[in-house]
């Protein structure tokens, strides 16, 4: 098993619901990068890529949820953060499926580093307001 990320208390953002779908991003990330590392073969990554993007995109859908219920300010743009991975992310996986690029470890440290970025900084601001209004 590679773990190119491990779940901690300091990605804890203090939401619940939050919290753990943040734990089955990371846990999808590293089956990710398990099976690069293990070489496994192309038909493997294809599904494990999906399920990756799949996750995402509901987990994305559910923050904005919660993030409108509670009528946070921010939400315009942190749904733009959003729609700009999905985009960049999808059109990575476009390329993989056509061929025209290879799923390597470099690809999973920069989804990694976003979803750092986004948990840190974007989510915590968020999740401060849901704590409060909630
Ligand atoms: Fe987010």
């Amino acid at each position: 098993m590679t773990e190119i990320l491990q779940w901690d208390a300091s990605l804890s953002l203090g939401v619940a619901e939050i919290d753990e779908d943040h734990r089955k991003l990371i846990a999808l990330l590293n089956e990710l990068a398990t099976h690069i590392a293990e070489h496994q073969a192309r038909e493997e990554l294809i599904v494990v890529l999906e399920n990756l993007l799949s996750y995402t995109a509901w987990h994305f859908r559910h923050e904005e949820r919660l993030m409108q219920t509670y009528r946070f300010p921010g939400y315009m743009a942190h749904k733009r953060e959003h729609a700009d991975l999905v985009q960049e992310a999808t059109s990575f996986q476009q390329k993989f499926l056509a061929g025209e690029q290879d799923m390597t470890m470099d690809v999973v440290a920069l989804l990694k580093d976003w979803v750092l970025h986004h948990v840190l900084q974007t989510d915590r601001q968020m999740a401060a307001y849901l704590v409060e209004h909630m």
